[in-house]
């Protein structure tokens, strides 16, 4: 037993903070009232702390791109104001060559009056790709000429005037002239293509593209591909079309994203996703080349919790050529991908260093406090002295 509580013993000289006796100590108002204002300044700082424990920030951090096999989704709804359905086309075409046309999944074009209201059909439309427009008229049970064409059936005919019109395009050579070919008649194509000539268009949909350089483009005519070159055909369009319209290729952008369809707020916010939202051009001269050079960088959101938001954001430099020499008539986007991405991560503070804040804050304010005190009780003391001073005198 005496050994132990020579242990104590021992241990108390470790005390660092030697305790005078009660006795000796006195107690002020002046202290009080410090004592109390310290105590609320502490409360104030720690609720602090923990309100900015609790709200959340956005750490970025720039890293090189490793997802670049990856697809490119784009969404997009754009309207054509005066420029009929059935002549517009969309292409994607990328730096491996890969060119595809005519896309039949995923794009829907509603025909607009020239005020911009929809139009209501029941049938197939011409151009439409949604539905086959073929369908939507009988074809001719025996054997339709391909006019030398080559057949895209086994059989070896063309029945309806979208298959000669597919057959020659597959061939290299454009499109038919539909005024000469029996099946177009027989459709009615002429008289549908005069009808619907004074309208406007509504494009919107999705399209995967390769990750890599390259552009897609809303162009009149159809597209066909013949050994090394990309052609749109516009002989049918060239002379007007069928009744003389010109091309107008005034466009609303209402939205282009490469990325997820709808986004929440936050990361609105935080990415620019839809530069290009509303976004409107008129033409003026009768054959324009639009231009938008899009450089794409591929953003990272992980919130704390959600599920994270793979998403691109994109600066546009747009450039408009005017007149005929502009080559191709056509709103062209050209897609440039940054090897860098960004990588947004929700976080907060770590509770450790909550505990520091809030040890800091404590310790802190009594320290201050306390100096505060000695002062004020050595002044209360010297004035003391010296109104007992002035007594005796
Ligand atoms: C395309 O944009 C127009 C104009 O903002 C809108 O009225 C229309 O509903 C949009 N279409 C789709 C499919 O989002």
């Amino acid at each position: 037993m005496a050994k132990k509580g020579s242990l104590f013993r021992n241990l108390k000289q470790f005390d660092g903070y030697a305790k005078t006796l009660d006795d000796f100590r006195v107690k002020t108002t002046s202290g009080a009232s410090v004592t109390i204002i310290s105590m609320i300044i502490i409360i104030a700082l720690i609720s602090f702390e923990v309100m900015e424990y609790t709200t959340t920030f956005w750490r970025p951090s720039l890293v090189v791109d490793k997802s670049r096999k990856e697809k490119l989704p784009i969404n997009f709804n754009l309207t054509f104001h005066n420029m009929p359905c059935y002549m517009l086309n969309i292409d994607i075409m990328d730096e491996n060559g890969e060119h595809i046309s005519g896309f039949s999944q995923d794009i829907t074009k509603v025909r607009l009056t020239l005020d911009g209201e929809a139009i209501k059909s029941d049938s197939a439309e011409l151009g439409d790709y949604t539905a086959d427009a073929s369908k939507a008229f009988k074809p001719s049970t025996e054997c339709g000429s391909c006019y030398g064409a080559t057949p895209l059936r086994e059989d070896g005919c063309c029945n309806t005037c979208q298959e000669v019109r597919e057959a020659y395009i597959k061939q290299g050579w454009g499109l038919v002239k539909a005024e000469k070919i029996d099946q177009c008649i027989r459709e009615g194509w002429l008289e549908r293509f005069e009808k619907q000539s004074n309208e406007g268009c509504n494009i919107h949909g999705h399209l995967l593209v390769n990750k890599v350089r390259g552009n897609f483009h809303f162009a009149p005519g159809d597209t066909f591909q013949t050994t090394s070159m990309h052609v749109h055909d516009l002989k049918e369009f060239t002379a007007g079309a069928p009744d003389g319209h010109k091309f107008d290729l005034s466009h609303t952008i209402h939205k282009l994203r490469f990325g997820p369809d709808t986004q929440n707020e936050a990361d609105d916010i935080l990415a620019v996703t839809d530069s290009l939202s509303g976004t409107s051009k008129k033409e003026l001269k009768d054959r324009k080349v639009f231009q938008y050079f899009l450089k794409i960088v591929s953003t990272k959101l992980f919130p704390l919790n959600s599920v994270p938001t793979l998403t691109n954001q994109y600066s546009v430099i747009q450039n408009d050529i005017e007149g005929a020499n502009g080559g191709l008539p056509g709103v062209f986007f050209m897609m440039e991908i940054s090897p860098m991405e960004i990588i947004y991560k929700e976080a907060h503070k770590s509770f450790g260093s909550l505990l520091t804040g809030i040890l800091a804050v404590i310790g802190g304010v009594f320290t201050v406090a306390g100096l505060i005190n000695r002062i004020v009780y050595r002044a209360e003391r010297a004035y003391q002295k010296k109104v007992q001073l002035g007594k005796t005198l």
